[in-house]
Parts: structure tokens; C-alpha cells; sequence
């Protein structure tokens, strides 16, 4: 008998990494408040282009001809325009937002290279930047009110940084900066790659992109994405906008399908029905409007900023809380671990409905 081969071992900054793993399993069904998900789903346009989808496309790999330009014509088109219109080379898709930071990070940072950004933030930049072997600095919001920590970063750029990660509006904490500091922040630091990612951008409104002029601001990237405002979470679209060359780079880091067919066909339907997600996050806010109410006569010790989420520390143990709000078919997310939110949960805001039902169950358990 021959010795077993042992499995062989990976890159040292892999062996370092533990898997990144949400916690995402039996969801179907309840009320999902834990992953600032479309709570709705996405438009009947693309509930009707999915199901007549042909089958015989299924075997052929994807094209992606005229979703770039579709793409910005939706941002022209939008209230807040562009200033300066977009070429289809200064946007790439990517296989979800998570995919673009993956290739962002890949591309642009080496080992021993710089992270910047601020804490607590987006979970999934911290472990892309180890993959590479980064070194991740990571400011704290400041206290109270989670404000962003502009002096801070602003001093950390000078020691140039590779890469500027900047989660607007942040998830967890809402936390905004204005598009004219991202600017001033891009301007400040030329060797630094200043990533804006944008996905809760909708429910706020703090964009740079109606005012980027990338011809100017070439160190500067913004991604967005269709999951939360359009419901395409499942499958998997999302964008960066930059400079052609930097997006040429970031690019380089993907396959070359790695955007399926049903997602692309799936986008083209969103976009075209831009006022179903204009309905949908409209709603959203008037949930929030709800909720922040109810939280604040009841006089609930809780924080709401930017995003379709917010935060409230109940008086019991977050993790009873959201163990007992999930018995009632209510999913939220506990923040346990998260530096500064230590004790409280985050609750995504869906439709006035959906927020109603998470009050009554919320203040019975929580009262
Ligand atoms: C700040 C932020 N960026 C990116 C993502 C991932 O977005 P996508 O679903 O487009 O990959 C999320 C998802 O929760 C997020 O919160």
C-alpha cells in the first residue's frame, strides 16, 4: 500500500485566512431584515425576461454587447445626471460588487502594501486585502454618532496608503461623507487608489459619480451594484466606474465570463424599469421614517443614518433578541464582535408592512 499524498499547501497569506462565511443558510421564507436585501424582489420586467429566457442560450457563453452603454444611460437619465458622460472602457462588470473589491484589491495590492479604511466597515474588504498579504489600517467612526473620521484619514493618506477603501454610506453604521470630501480626499492623495463603494448609495444620495470627472480624478473608483435596490442580489451584477485605464486593470483580475447570462439579461430588464426601483427605495425610506419614529418614542437607544439599515442596542442580550425575533420569523443581525457596536442588532429597513410586523414583535420582546 502507497502512502497517502498529502494535500499540498497554499500561498502563505491563504493558510493564514479563515473562509469568509455568512451566515445565510435557511433564509428563505422568513422576513429577511439581516443582509440589506430588496425585500420585494426585483421588477415583473425581469420576473418576465428570466422566465422567457431561451434555453438554448444556456449553452452559449455570455455576451455582454450594450450593457455598458445601458448602464450609463440609466445614470444619465437619472435625476442627478452625469456632469461628465461616461465611455463604455470607464465601466466594468463584475460578478457582484464582492467580485469587483476581490479584483480591486488583487490587482492594486501586493504584500506588505497598505489597506486604508475606516471600522467597523464592510466585512469582506479585510479578508481580500489578507489574500494579498496587506496590511490593513482600519480607522475607527468617531464617537458618539459614528461621524467619519476625516483627520485621521486625511493624516493616514500622507504615509500613501495603495488603497483608500471608503464604504458610502457605511455599512454597518450609516456613516456619509459628502462627494466634495471624496473629491478632496482622491485630490489629496495621488498614489493612492481611492475606492468609493457605493451599493447604499440610493437610499441617500451622497454619490460622486453625477460629478466625477475621472479625466481629472484618475486614482478614483466607484462601484455600484443592482442587488439591494434592484433585488438581483441571487444573480450576482455589479459595476465600477473609473478611469478606462484603471478599470483596464482591475479587469485583468477577472475571467472572462465571469458574468452570467441571466444576470446581464436580468440587468438590462432593471434598468429599464428604473421607476420600480425608484417605488422601492422610496418606500424604504418611508419605512425608515416609520421606524426611527416609533424607536424614538419609545425611546430606544438606536442609530440611523445613510443605507436602507439601522442600529438599536436592545436592553436584553442582542443575540436572545435575534434568536427570539428569528423563532417569529423575523431575521436580524447581531453585531457581536463588531468593534463600537458590541450589544446590538442591525435591522435592514424593507416596505412600511415589513416594518410594522418587525415593530409589534420587536417591542413585545424587547419591552
Ligand atoms: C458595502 C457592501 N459592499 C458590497 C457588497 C456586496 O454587494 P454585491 O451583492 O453586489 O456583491 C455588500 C453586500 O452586503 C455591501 O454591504
Amino acid at each position: 500500500m502507497t502512502a497517502a499524498t498529502p494535500s499540498p499547501l497554499a500561498r502563505p497569506e491563504v493558510e493564514r485566512l479563515r473562509g469568509y462565511s455568512a451566515p445565510l443558510e435557511g433564509r428563505r421564507g422568513l422576513l429577511r431584515l439581516d443582509f440589506n436585501e430588496n425585500t420585494v424582489g426585483p421588477s415583473p420586467a425581469v420576473a418576465e425576461v428570466l422566465r422567457d429566457f431561451p434555453v438554448d442560450q444556456i449553452a452559449v457563453y455570455p455576451e455582454y454587447d450594450g450593457l455598458r452603454e445601458a448602464v450609463i444611460s440609466n445614470l444619465q437619465t437619472s435625476p442627478a445626471g452625469l456632469a461628465h458622460p461616461l465611455l463604455p472602457q470607464q465601466v466594468g462588470l463584475f460578478n457582484g460588487v464582492d467580485a469587483a473589491i476581490h479584483a480591486v484589491i488583487h490587482a492594486y495590492g501586493g504584500p506588505g502594501d497598505t489597506l486604508l479604511t475606516t471600522s467597523p466597515t464592510f466585512g469582506y474588504y479585510a479578508p481580500c486585502a489578507a489574500m494579498q498579504g496587506m496590511v490593513l489600517q482600519a480607522v475607527p467612526h468617531a464617537l458618539p454618532g459614528f461621524r467619519f473620521p476625516l483627520q485621521q484619514i486625511r493624516d493616514a493618506l500622507e504615509r500613501r496608503p495603495r488603497i483608500l477603501m471608503l464604504c458610502n454610506p457605511n455599512n454597518p453604521t450609516g456613516t456619509r461623507l459628502s462627494a466634495e470630501h471624496v473629491l478632496q480626499l482622491a485630490s489629496s492623495a495621488p498614489n493612492t487608489l481611492v475606492v468609493v463603494d457605493e451599493l447604499y448609495e440610493a437610499f441617500t444620495g451622497d454619490s460622486v459619480l453625477p460629478t466625477v470627472d475621472f479625466g481629472r480624478h484618475g486614482n478614483l473608483l466607484v462601484l455600484r451594484s443592482l442587488a439591494k435596490t434592484s433585488g438581483l442580489a441571487g444573480l450576482r451584477i455589479g459595476f465600477a466606474f473609473g478611469h478606462a485605464d484603471v478599470v483596464d486593470r482591475v479587469c485583468r483580475m477577472t475571467g472572462p465570463y465571469d458574468v452570467n447570462s441571466l444576470a446581464v439579461t436580468a440587468a438590462f430588464a432593471a434598468l429599464s424599469d428604473q421607476s420600480y426601483t425608484d417605488n422601492y427605495v422610496a418606500e424604504v425610506i418611508r419605512a425608515r421614517r416609520y421606524l426611527v419614529n416609533e424607536l424614538t418614542q419609545s425611546g430606544a437607544v438606536f442609530h440611523c443614518d445613510g443605507g436602507n439599515y439601522l442600529l438599536i442596542w436592545p436592553s436584553s442580550s442582542a443575540q436572545q433578541v435575534e434568536q427570539q425575533l428569528r423563532d417569529e420569523g423575523i431575521l436580524v443581525r447581531s453585531m457581536a464582535g463588531k468593534p463600537q457596536l458590541e450589544g446590538s442588532l442591525r435591522v435592514s429597513i424593507g416596505t412600511l408592512t415589513q416594518m410594522q410586523k418587525f415593530w409589534a414583535s420587536y417591542r413585545q420582546l424587547d419591552s
